[in-house]
């Protein structure tokens, strides 16, 4: 089994991918970190809870809160209109009693990258600001971590937060590009292939009808809190009942790599660009001189990532 540790800005995808995690009962996770994204890092951290004590987890896997703002830079909005103003589509899960341990998440991930050195798999699902702190903390950190899979990036389709930059690496620009350059072996799961894995209502429909008893909860939350996701794409995107799922497709990969083909590139983050902030810029060239080499996750078969991912609740 991996040991993995999930990184989270925990909106509504986020949330399937951690429950997605649990239920698969094929990855040991060990903990979940905590960043600002898709709401402020305290509501974050309070979805998670709420999430971990939906799947019946909350005594069992600890939470570490992290960056509230980017390594450089400053955010004062949110996108409500993507993931509702409490960022699960402004469905009230049930309050856990828990609360997050007192370490902070670049902290947490040091230490557990010594506990468990050479076996971590750290799947980032947001901003990789923590990430890149536990990197300033601990430089020896690539030698430590297994992989990282980051959800994030686009590489042969358009941004979705810009017309050239996805939100995770957008969001954090800086971090992004540190943590490219830094040497851990990293596979992005970005646009290129979340784009391809449609989770559709009768999806949902099917799954609600087939689910075990003990799952029924969960199923309903996936229900109420995809709506709001599908309604924000189809207005965005034109879709019709149905979303990609981008975070939950990061933690598939981490769990059964073999759903995807990848490319190795070399890739830098653009930092400073007035329309191409947060692009990931692959240097295509026949001898790259650019950037630090990644793998980018370029095709999925993503009826079968759907399948999988729904199959865990049946
Ligand atoms: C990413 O941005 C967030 O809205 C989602 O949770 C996902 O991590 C997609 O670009
Ligand atoms: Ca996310």
């Amino acid at each position: 089994k991996p040991t993995i540790l999930i990184d989270a800005d925990t909106g509504i995808d986020d949330a399937f991918a951690i429950l997605y995690g649990i239920k698969s009962g094929k990855a040991d996770i060990i903990g979940i970190t905590t960043i600002f994204g898709n709401i402020p890092v305290e509501q974050a951290t309070e979805n998670t809870m709420r999430v971990l004590k939906l799947a019946g987890k909350e005594n069992e896997i600890p939470v570490s809160q992290g960056a509230a703002q980017p390594l450089v830079r400053k955010v004062d909005v949110f996108p409500t209109h993507v993931h509702g103003v409490n960022g699960i589509g402004d469905v009230e899960l049930p309050k856990s009693v828990q609360r997050p341990i007192p370490e902070a998440a670049g902290d947490f991930i040091v230490r557990s990258a010594s506990e468990h050195e050479g076996e971590l798999i750290v799947v980032a699902l947001g901003r990789l600001t923590n990430v890149a702190q536990a990197l300033k903390i601990d430089p020896g950190l690539p030698a430590k971590i297994k992989h990282l899979y980051v959800m994030g990036g686009a590489v042969h389709v358009p941004g979705n937060v810009t017309p050239a930059s996805e939100a995770n690496i957008w969001g954090d620009p800086e971090a992004a590009d540190f943590v490219i350059q830094s040497g851990l072996n990293i596979t992005l799961v970005g646009l290129d292939v979340t784009l391809k894995t449609l989770l559709h209502q009768s999806h949902l429909d099917m799954l609600q009808q087939t689910c075990s008893a003990e799952n029924q909860e969960i199923v309903s939350f996936l229900n109420r809190s995809m709506s709001y996701y599908f309604q924000f794409y189809r207005q965005s995107d034109a879709l019709h009942q149905c979303a990609p799922m981008h975070d939950p497709l990061a933690v598939l990969v981490a769990i059964e790599p073999g759903i995807v083909q990848t490319q190795q590139m070399n890739m830098r983050v653009e930092c400073r660009g007035e329309h191409t902030l947060g692009m990931t810029v692959a240097d295509l060239r026949r001898k790259p001189a650019v950037g630090s080499p990644v793998q980018v996750c370029l095709d999925v078969d993503g009826e079968r990532a759907i399948d999988l991912m729904l199959d865990v609740f049946i």
